[in-house]
């Protein structure tokens, strides 16, 4: 026997039995982005690594130390792989807003997407290298209003789903004015213990402090007493928040302001927020997260547009939505439709007729007796199975019950069984 290949590491088959979930989180996430007024848009799944590099920042994890890189066929001018997998979206679009001179359009454009990303990361629970996310960008308000309507609408997604316990954090930290000054306090005050610091904190302390503050491995005491970002906001940046949350407030939703998140992507400005199930905050524990990115179309190319978004992990949802034990809407019922005769132009014919009343039904072509074929149809998750016979006659057999209703017509059938 040949050797068996087994899917790459750090990806994952969804089975059927585990695919009624994701339609459900998909389901909602759409039905959102309609309920929202966000328009869909779809970039490739690979872009130039440039992209990514002065996008995210190259000290990110995602550029650092996550990029998948994709080369061209052996011995054409790409073969030095100048692409990459893209890591997240946001990138993406802002690359396509640009290219396609989107700011003509009537804003701020509300964007979304939803599909896989991917990260070279060490797999686990969780963290995988191939992973979906569903994406909203505003790209064009400067907020705070549509700060507070996206941590909403990320609460409502979670509800909608069926999760229970979901806070979102939030937190400010600063823009081009006043982030200098708070880079500045977080060296100053990590600097003077230095020697307690993780070896990657130590390297990136002088790169990007900031990222100093969701190291997992710092010391809480040092975590605790570390300069916080909204105490050195600018007049504006301050201004900002204090809309973002009274706004927050005013809707209800359910947060918590969260001084030491601060976002993995180096695009982020102002506010910056994660949603987690209450009791499991921490690195690789978030659902999703996002925030606003005033200075990234400009970045990387456009005039200067003010943006913010957020992605949320839809295989993290899916985990969490099984751990809590999230009931799934009722799959509709599922009809067999069995014979005991050989004609089976019939069966098709009655099982193409059941299907334009919009039902789903699952047709047994063969030439097995009748017992066998209920038990199959019923093995199948089949709530109802339509036996026909000869001529016009129908049965109707309730498989959960073992009643039967036999000489049917056609129309009582699909009554029966959409009742
Ligand atoms: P992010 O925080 O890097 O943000 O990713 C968003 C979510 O994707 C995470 O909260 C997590 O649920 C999920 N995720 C990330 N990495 C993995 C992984 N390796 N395996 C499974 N799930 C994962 C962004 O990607 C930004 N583009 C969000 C955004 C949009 N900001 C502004 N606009």
């Amino acid at each position: 026997m040949a050797r068996t290949i087994g899917a790459p590491r750090g990806t994952r088959d969804l089975l059927p039995e585990a695919t009624p979930a994701w339609d459900r989180v998909e389901a909602v996430a759409r039905d959102l982005s309609r309920r929202y007024a966000f328009e869909r848009v779809e970039t490739p799944l690979f872009e130039q690594t440039d992209l990514f590099a002065r996008g995210l920042g190259e000290s990110s994890d995602a550029v650092e130390k996550e990029m998948f890189r994709v080369a061209g066929a052996k011995g054409s001018d790409e073969e030095a792989a100048p692409w990459a997998l893209r890591p997240e979206p946001t990138a993406g679009i802002v690359r396509a807003f640009i290219e396609h001179g989107m700011h003509v359009r009537p804003g701020p454009l509300r964007l979304t997407l939803i599909g896989p990303m991917f990260r070279y990361d060490r797999p686990q629970a969780g963290r995988y290298r191939q992973f979906s996310q569903w994406d909203v960008e505003v790209i064009g308000d400067a907020g705070p209003a549509v700060d507070a309507e996206l941590i909403e609408l990320g609460q409502r997604f979670f509800t909608d789903v069926g999760l229970t316990d979901v806070v979102a954090h939030v937190n400010s930290i600063g823009d081009a004015t006043c982030r200098p000054g708070y880079r500045d306090a977080l060296i100053a005050y990590f600097a003077a213990q230095e020697e307690r610091l993780s070896e990657d904190s130590r390297r990136r302390l002088r790169v990007n402090p900031l990222r100093v503050l969701d190291d997992k491995d710092l010391a809480p005491d040092l975590a605790a007493g570390a300069p916080r970002g909204v105490d050195h906001l600018c007049d504006e940046c301050r201004a900002h928040f204090d809309g973002v949350r009274s706004l927050l407030d005013a809707l209800g939703v359910r947060y918590e302001v969260d001084h030491r998140l601060v976002r993995g992507l180096d695009y982020y400005t102002r506010t910056a927020f994660e949603f987690y199930i209450a009791g499991r905050e921490g690195q690789q524990q978030a659902l999703g997260g996002g925030g606003r990115y005033d200075g990234l179309v400009e970045l990387l190319g456009g005039r200067p547009t003010p943006g913010i978004g957020f992605g949320i992990g839809l295989d993290r949802t899916v985990l969490a939505m099984e751990e809590q034990g999230t009931m799934l809407p009722p799959q509709p019922a599922l009809v067999a439709v069995l014979g005991a005769s050989e004609d089976q132009a019939r069966r098709l014919r009655v099982a193409s007729a059941l299907r334009d009343a919009g039902l789903a039904v699952r047709p047994d072509g063969s030439s097995r007796k009748l017992g066998k074929q209920l038990e199959s149809g019923a093995k199948a998750g089949a709530r109802w199975a339509v036996i026909v016979g000869d001529g016009d006659a129908l049965a109707l057999k309730d498989l959960a019950s073992g009643e039967q209703r036999d000489q049917i017509s056609l129309e009582d059938v699909v009554s029966a069984v959409s009742g």
